[in-house]
């Protein structure tokens, strides 16, 4: 089974963002981390990074003509993009959204998601593991 597994502006420089809340993985290595976990839970992860609103909403489209599930980590979009939000609203297959910080412990900005109400779950504040243990989750869901 496939998944889309979307990931937002400035998550394609993870190495160089605040390792105190990204750690030190760039992102073809958490490209390969998301891969290898999802072929340990029988999934085929199609991983992408846009810094760009329009592709990433042209994703979400192409997921809900596909009725692909997705994993995604809106980054900054989280907070604010209603476009985003309602391009997954579309969505017939789970949805999945996934934070690498937990947002809550961070500035006030970050407290508001956009993206939560209409996510099947939300797992956030395990490093790369955040995406391991949502692909976990979606395995169950699929089931
Ligand atoms: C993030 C948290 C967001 O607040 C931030 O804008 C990001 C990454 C995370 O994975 O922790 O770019 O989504």
């Amino acid at each position: 089974m496939k998944v889309l597994v979307l990931n937002g502006p400035n998550l394609g420089r993870l190495d160089l963002r605040d390792s105190a809340m990204y750690g030190s993985m760039n992102f073809e290595s958490l490209k390969s981390f998301i891969k290898s976990e999802a072929t340990k839970n029988g999934l085929d992860a199609d991983v992408r990074q846009s810094d760009s609103e329009v592709e990433i909403i042209q994703w979400l489209h192409e997921a809900a003509e596909g009725s692909i599930p997705v994993i995604i980590n809106p980054a900054a979009f989280t907070h604010y993009s209603y476009a985003i939000r309602d391009a997954a609203e579309m969505l017939k297959g789970p949805l999945i959204e996934v934070h690498i910080s937990n947002p809550l412990k961070r500035e006030e900005f970050r407290h508001t998601s956009v993206i939560s109400g209409i996510a099947s779950g939300t797992i956030a504040g395990f490093g790369p593991d955040s995406y391991r243990l949502a692909l976990i989750a979606l395995k169950e869901m699929l089931k």
